[in-house]
């Protein structure tokens, strides 16, 4: 019998002692004043009134505890050959001689610091020893181009940013030092310094006065004996922004406290992952994804458990096989991916016969997330791995599972489709357009009751008014999480779409309003749209449609190509977008709003209604030819 429904109820009855209990995990310097402070903030905060500190808690609290010698960063990177394993003791020393580096820098707490990093571990040693010295990191997605990163750099306005020389991708090496110092040319809030680490397979040059090399200054440091001691931060203050994909091109700068996010981080490690202390968790995502953040670095270190940095892919490194080898090589005991990679490895190998290849004696659970999990692709793991397969859903403003079903508390049933119930914390709604309830196995716009639950988004950094006005005022007294879909009478939710402009891209959240906003920069084109066309692969795929200025008669082909190229130049290649269709008008409302949800149902060829308010239906039919003329129309790159 799974003990969900007894937590769940427990938390409902009285949510401030069952998180005071949870925080009694962490190690507080002065321990908190109210568990909740319901007049601080847009919607209150958790832990007011505490001191702490994040790295203390993920790292020199298990050496103190006699844990040094246990495996804390696994390092497995099949693109440059490479696994080494760091102990808690080994990170120790590596994370306080960087935070001594960086403190030598002028880096001091409340200070904001990016980082821009391929998936190294120097990248979770940067993390943690911002964490230290109550710095403030904002890590950078290395697939974002230069231009994106500049207006994280202008609205983060770092001190400092740590990168390296290059990312490996299986197919090219990607020169990160050019990208780095072109986004510091365009921003203007330039940082005073940068730690650069030089990785074998391609170094770079080193710009004198600003730039500092990581490994010889971490070296010094440690060799002179330096070390810092971790820095007493208010719980309530940021451990770090995350920028995330909002419906303009500006993106949305996620703040995460220290305390709260500490204690729930830690709470899902044992009841909703069921990780115990010793053994290792692996989060096959990116550092610059939140997954990263909370799964590769923060959660399993404060757990006391080991984590894995993959640099790799799920296939091409070198085969299918590759996260099963992991798998084995370090005794996982629980993995987290997002359903595309398990639709890539099915693809190569359907029949999973390289899964036989391994010993995966100690892996018990796989956790999905980041997308819709669709039903084949979950029964596929199911009988493939015979182990419990677990989606579970949740956002970069909520850090951690918003539903799921808690393996530490004993998993309930699972429904195909379904990330799962509630987790303690979230009182999760639906409502219509209007606001009101909708019944269950209804359609609506899913909400959360605020306040939301420790490590929720206190507000956007620098942009408090949008904060309010994206996500608190729709539906006043909930959270609203642009996601659609229905919570059915067995209290099971569905999550079918997003409500905005988002669109997810092989588990990427991506904004089309983002990509739109790059097309029409192009000189020939008179107005466009982006929708996410369905794709076999990775979920959804960008398709472009564009409008060319009267007058203009350029080869559409020729067009296509330049827009593709403006937009892996000024977004990066993580936007994926491969196709812009030219059509002679966009449909559109009679008030003009561009009609994309139904491009995007002709585009996947899916029925739709004409919509009443259209101003010209002959339109559609000629998105629809447009479409069919590329056999466009259904699965495009099925
Ligand atoms: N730095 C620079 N470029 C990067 C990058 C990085 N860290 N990560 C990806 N890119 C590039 C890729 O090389 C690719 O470029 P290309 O168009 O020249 O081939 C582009 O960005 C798109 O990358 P990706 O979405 O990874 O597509 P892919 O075809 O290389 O791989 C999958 C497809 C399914 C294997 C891959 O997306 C995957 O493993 N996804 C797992 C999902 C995941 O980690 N989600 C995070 C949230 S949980
Ligand atoms: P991100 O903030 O990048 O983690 O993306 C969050 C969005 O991804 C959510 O709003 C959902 O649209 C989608 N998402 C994440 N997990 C799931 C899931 N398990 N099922 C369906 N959609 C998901």
């Amino acid at each position: 019998m799974s003990k969900y429904p007894q937590t769940y109820a427990d938390w409902q009855a009285d949510p401030a002692a069952f998180w005071a209990n949870a925080a009694k995990a962490i190690d507080w310097f002065t321990p908190p004043t109210s568990t909740f402070n319901s007049d601080k903030g847009a919607y209150g905060r958790w832990f007011d009134g505490a001191t702490c500190n994040t790295c203390y808690n993920c790292v020199d609290r298990h050496v103190e505890a006699g844990h040094g010698d246990r495996a804390a960063v696994i390092y497995d990177s099949p693109v440059t050959g490479t696994a080494k394993t760091y102990s808690y003791a080994q990170t120790k020393d590596e994370v306080s001689a960087l935070a001594s580096v960086l403190r030598g820098l002028g880096v001091t707490k409340g200070d904001r610091v990016i980082i821009y990093m391929p998936m190294v571990p120097e990248a979770i040693f940067a993390m943690l020893a911002c964490a230290r010295l109550g710095a403030i990191h904002s890590v950078v997605f290395g697939g974002f181009a230069a231009r994106e990163l500049a207006t994280r750099i202008d609205d983060a306005a770092p001190k400092a940013i740590i990168s390296a020389s290059c990312g490996i991708e299986p197919n090219r090496v990607i020169a990160y030092k050019p990208l780095l110092d072109e986004a510091i040319e365009i921003a203007s809030a330039k940082p005073d310094h940068c730690v650069i680490l030089q990785r074998d397979t391609q170094t770079c040059e080193l710009i004198e006065g600003r730039d500092v090399d990581y490994a010889q200054s971490v070296q010094s440091a440690i060799a002179a004996g330096e070390g810092t001691e971790c820095v007493p931060v208010e719980t309530t203050d940021p451990l770090y922004i995350l920028y995330t994909s909002g419906t303009t091109g500006q993106p949305k700068g996620v703040v995460r406290d220290n305390g709260g996010h500490m204690v729930a981080l830690r709470w899902s490690m044992e009841y909703h992952y069921d990780i115990k202390p010793g053994e290792t968790f692996w989060a096959a995502s990116d550092v610059g994804w939140v997954v990263g953040h909370s799964y590769i670095c923060y959660g399993p270190l404060l757990n006391g458990s080991a984590t894995v940095v993959f640099e790799g892919k799920p296939v091409g490194t070198p085969d299918a096989g590759a996260f099963w080898r992991v798998i084995q090589d370090h005794k996982v005991a629980a993995m987290f991916t997002a359903p595309t990679a398990l639709r890539a490895i099915k693809k190569v190998d359907p029949s999973g016969l390289l899964i036989q290849d391994y010993d995966l004696s100690n892996f018990r659970t796989l956790f999905l997330a980041g997308e819709r999990s669709d039903p084949a692709t979950i029964e596929w793991a199911q009988e493939k791995l015979d182990r419990l397969v677990i989606d579970h859903w949740w956002q970069t403003e909520t850090g951690w599972a918003m539903s799921g079903n808690p393996v530490g508390l004993g998993a309930f049933p699972i429904k195909l489709g379904s990330p799962g119930k509630p987790m303690p914390g979230y009182d999760i709604r639906v409502l219509d357009d209007e606001g009101n309830p909708v019944e269950a196995g209804t359609l609506g716009n899913i909400v959360c009751k605020l306040p939301l639950p420790p490590s929720g988004f206190p507000t956007l950094w620098n942009a408090e008014e949008r904060f309010r006005s994206s996500y608190m005022e729709e539906f006043p007294g909930y959270y609203a999480t642009s996601d659609a879909g229905m919570i059915d009478e067995d209290g099971y939710v569905f999550i079918m779409a997003r409500t905005d402009d988002i669109i997810n891209v092989a588990g990427h959240r991506l904004s089309t309003g983002a990509m739109e906003e790059v097309i029409s920069g192009h000189e020939d084109i008179a107005e466009c749209a982006v929708v996410g066309a369905a794709d076999a692969l990775k979920g959804q795929m960008p398709l472009g449609f564009f409008v060319v200025n009267d007058g203009v008669d350029r080869d559409p082909a020729d067009l296509e190509k330049e827009l593709v190229q403006l937009v892996r130049a000024k977004i990066g290649a993580v936007a994926a977008f491969k196709l812009a269709v030219p059509v002679k008008r966009l449909p559109k409302t009679r008030s003009g709003k561009v009609l994309r949800g139904t491009m995007q149902k002709i585009a996947n060829g899916e029925t739709y209604k004409i919509p009443a308010a259209i101003d010209d239906t002959m339109i559609l039919t000629e998105i629809h030819e447009a479409l069919g003329a590329r056999n466009l129309i259904g699965k495009p790159n099925d």
